[in-house]
Order: C-alpha cells, then sequence, then structure tokens
C-alpha cells in the first residue's frame, strides 16, 4: 500500500512537524527540489475549486511535476465508470493522485485502489491539506506549532473537523464555538462552547469558514439565521491573546462568517494562509512521492 493523506491521521506528530519545517523551507527555496521531475500528477475535481486547483498546479509545476487536472464530466466516472477502475487506471500513467468530491467514502475507495498515493483534497467530512497551510501560518506567526490555541467560530463543517483532528495532532489546542446541536461536536475539539467569546478566550487565532458549505445550499437560509452570532469581527479579536490573528480557509463572504474589516485588516494572515496552500501541499507531495 503506498502512503495516503485521506484525513491527516496518517501522519504521526513528529511527521507533521517535520512536514510543516521542510514546507517553511520550501517557501524560502521553492525551486530546490524537483522529486516530480518526469512525473505527472492527477488532481480530480468533482467540486469547484480556486485555491486547492491553483495551489495544487502551480505546486506540482514547482516540484518539476506535470499536473493534470480533471473536472467531472470529463472522466469516465460521470459515466458509470467505478472508483476501482479509474483508480487502476490513473496509477498506470501518475506519481500521485488529488481529488476533491463529496463523498469521502469515494476517497477511501479511490486510495483502497490506487498503487500511488491518494490526497484528499477536500470532501464534506474533511479539508485537511487545508490545516497543514493552517499550521505552516501559525508557524510564520509565533515560530512554533505546538502549545498554541485556535478558536474555530461557526459552522461544523469539514475545516472545523480536520483542524480539530489535525490541529490536535500538531499539538495545537482547537475549541469550537458554534451553536447548540451543531455537528461540530463530531468534528471533537478540545472544547465546545456555544458562546465565541468563551472559545477565543487566550487563543492565538480565530478561524472562520463559510457558513454554508459546498453541499449544503439547501439549508442556506437557516444556517445564516443560527450562525449570525458567530461573525468573527475586531470586537472579538480584542477578546483573544494579544497578537492574536485571524485565519479563514476562503472563499470569504465579507461582512457574513467575518467582517470586511478584519479579513483584509492589520491582524489577519489569510492571504499568507491562502499562499502557504502551495508551499505545505508541495511538502506533503515530496514526503508521499519520495518518502
Ligand atoms: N480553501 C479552499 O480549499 O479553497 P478552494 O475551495 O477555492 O479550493
Ligand atoms: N467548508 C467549505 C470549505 C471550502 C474550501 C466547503 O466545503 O464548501
Amino acid at each position: 500500500m503506498p502512503p495516503h493523506f485521506l484525513d491527516g491521521t496518517e501522519l504521526s506528530r513528529d511527521e507533521l512537524l517535520a512536514l510543516i519545517d521542510r514546507a517553511a523551507a520550501m517557501k524560502a527555496h521553492p525551486l530546490d527540489a524537483r522529486p516530480l521531475a518526469g512525473r505527472s500528477v492527477a488532481l480530480v475535481f468533482e467540486r469547484p475549486s480556486t485555491r486547492t486547483r491553483l495551489s495544487f498546479e502551480a505546486g506540482v509545476f514547482e516540484l518539476g511535476g506535470h499536473p493534470i487536472v480533471l473536472r467531472s464530466g470529463e472522466l469516465q466516472l460521470s459515466r458509470g465508470e467505478s472508483l476501482r477502475d479509474t483508480a487502476l487506471v490513473l496509477a498506470r500513467h501518475v506519481a500521485a493522485i488529488g481529488i476533491r468530491t463529496g463523498p469521502h467514502a469515494d476517497v477511501v475507495e479511490l486510495a483502497e485502489h490506487s498503487a500511488v498515493p491518494v490526497i484528499n483534497m477536500l470532501t464534506a467530512d474533511h479539508h485537511p491539506v487545508q490545516v497543514l497551510a493552517d499550521l505552516l501560518t501559525l508557524r510564520e506567526a509565533f515560530g512554533r506549532v505546538e502549545g498554541l490555541k485556535i478558536a474555530y467560530v461557526g459552522d461544523g463543517n469539514n475545516v472545523a473537523r480536520s483542524l480539530a483532528v489535525v490541529g490536535a495532532l500538531g499539538g495545537v489546542e482547537v475549541a469550537g464555538a458554534a451553536p447548540a446541536g451543531d455537528p461540530l461536536e463530531a468534528g471533537r475539539p478540545a472544547t465546545l462552547t456555544d458562546d465565541p467569546a468563551e472559545a477565543v478566550a487566550g487563543a492565538h487565532a480565530i478561524y472562520a469558514d463559510v457558513w454554508v458549505s459546498m453541499g449544503d445550499e439547501d439549508t442556506a437560509d437557516r444556517r445564516r439565521a443560527d450562525l449570525a452570532p458567530y461573525r468573527i469581527d475586531d470586537a472579538l479579536l480584542d477578546r483573544a491573546a494579544p497578537g492574536a490573528i485571524a485565519l479563514h480557509c476562503l472563499p470569504a463572504h465579507p461582512g457574513e462568517e467575518i467582517t470586511a474589516e478584519v479579513l483584509y485588516g492589520s491582524r489577519q494572515r489569510i492571504w499568507d494562509e491562502a499562499e502557504n496552500r502551495r508551499h505545505a501541499q508541495k511538502a506533503l507531495l515530496e514526503l508521499l512521492v519520495a518518502g
């Protein structure tokens, strides 16, 4: 079985922290490592993407490789070919496969049949590559990862779950603030409250994501109503630790889950975080493909 990266728990804490260190080194010297020279990487998108596509496509190129972006509808998968057969064929041509889709079970099934590493580029349940970039951004801001506290404020979604899982793996305390009954509980943050002020106390970073994820559009109105008290603004940042930063995986909806003042203000590291997707994923690709 090749190594895969499906929910992040495939790595030990030491491997995760070494990967973040490696990502920082790659950011400083972007073209020094070429583990994908002469090799291709398939990037399968069954859901839209701006950052994930850009960062993987540019990152594979910087590693010396050739990215092959495949959108849903372009593959025979859309006409009923199985995930198993798709995996068997993809692995004959590429060094690794990235996939973004809804059902997490589909990514697991693809990995089961793939002779090359499979990377989860987002499912409805997990978004672990996002958290690699988040940890790199924390390392840049605070000089370390372990021992920090992040407060995730908002909808209990794929990003919240991966932050709880991969954050904890990296030694970060992840607190959650969400309306009572929110599925954030399933993401197992270290602490969970319905009071944003309580969650952000002592936090080094406050983290936002959209209130309406891909696939949740039919419950958008209810989510916006329930989550209205969970907007990240300057007043909430003031209640966090001194020097606290704002993070957001993006895409943002200014005025909804985050104010424009925070999104474009001096306390955010959100646009660095978006860039860090490329550096963190390059370190992941190197680890999975070159060992
Ligand atoms: N954060 C993130 O994954 O963005 P995209 O949906 O644009 O890829
Ligand atoms: N939770 C969001 C993340 C987008 C990158 C979604 O799944 O749509």
